[in-house]
């Protein structure tokens, strides 16, 4: 569509902290390859992958010496903000040794990229939480093939949380997509629910559900969902693969425990509501095959909040 990018400037997950250490790794992102590695001080550092020189992958040979990369074919070595530090048997650095480096973060074991110079706003989190009173569970992937960012719009599609997910809406949602990098919706639902496990929460926890969901730059999507006694926290990060394919990695929370039991149930409950959430993800994912949404095709009445949302995420990037 129109005024969307295919490869916006925001965060994306790399993959888990431990996948990276000394020896650099490659990333694809769209069609972008990086080159990930850890410096002696353990500090992860991303950079674009191939040398200015002659154009060599750094994640193919590349050496990490001290706190820089080395290149495997003439041995210039970069420093971690991808300027030239040396070249063997010269002082001459040309200008153009240099390579683009990207900020990076990592939180509760896993790692992220910012696709840009620097980024326009902090990793987010969910709003008035602290990352430290959370454990978080490793990315669960979950495949799409429709345009990166539909997952996120269908969380301003009200119809199809009453079609297709069974959902009865039971007051009107509260919108706010007056900021520019960040959009906020609140849904008010009774679960009726197609799982055996929305059954299952139902027993337990009750039948209304207040959905919140926070989305940054249009692919991150925070959301908490509170049933009765129980709260699910998810941050979804959705990433543009290849043509009309994307990934969804998911990432879980739960409040930490100070108590041993509640350190049990956590370790025990992370990967289950990772897993299920990856499920209904999934099939979110699968009801959006080869879908493309445009502006131009949407229901006077029924779209308006999609219209609306579609209109913020085009100023996001423009
Ligand atoms: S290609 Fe990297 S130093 Fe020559
Ligand atoms: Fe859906």
């Amino acid at each position: 569509m129109a005024g969307f990018p295919t490869l916006p400037k925001a965060w994306f997950v790399l993959g888990p902290s431990k996948k990276f250490g000394k020896e650099p790794t490659g990333f694809k992102l769209y069609n972008k390859k990086f080159v990930i590695f850890r410096t002696e001080d353990g500090k992860l550092n991303a950079m674009r992958a191939n040398c200015p020189h002659m154009g060599v992958n750094l994640a193919c040979g590349g050496k990490v010496k001290g706190n820089r990369i080395v290149c495997p074919l003439h041995g210039w070595e970069f420093d971690r903000d991808g300027s030239c530090a040396k070249i063997p048997s010269t002082n001459v650095i040309p200008e153009f040794a240099h390579i683009p480096s990207f900020p990076v973060e990592e939180r509760h074991g896993v790692a992220y990229i910012w696709n840009g110079p620097k980024a326009d706003y902090p990793l987010p989190f969910f709003p008035d939480e602290a990352p430290e009173d959370f454990e978080g569970a490793k990315p669960y992937e979950v495949h799409q093939t429709t345009s990166w960012f539909g997952p996120v719009v269908n969380a301003f599609d009200i119809q199809h949380f009453i079609y297709s997910h069974n959902r009865i809406p039971i007051k009107d949602s509260e919108y706010d997509l007056s900021q520019k990098n960040v959009a906020r919706v609140k849904h008010f639902y009774k679960l009726v629910g197609k799982y055996w496990f929305e059954e299952l929460l139902r027993k337990v926890f009750g039948q209304i559900v207040e959905l919140e969901a926070t989305i940054w730059g249009g692919n991150v999507i925070i959301t908490k969902s509170t049933l009765g006694k129980f709260t699910n926290y998810m941050i979804s990060y959705c990433t543009p693969v290849e043509g009309r394919k994307a990934r969804t990695d998911l990432v879980l929370y739960r409040k930490k425990s100070n108590n041993p039991i509640g350190w049990l149930v956590n370790k025990i409950m992370l990967p289950i509501q990772a897993k299920l959430c990856q499920k209904i993800f999934q099939d979110e994912s699968d009801e959006l095959f080869e879908a493309i949404i445009r502006d131009d095709r949407l229901h006077p009445e029924n779209d308006v909040m999609v219209s609306k949302y579609l209109n913020w995420f085009k100023n996001c990037h423009a």
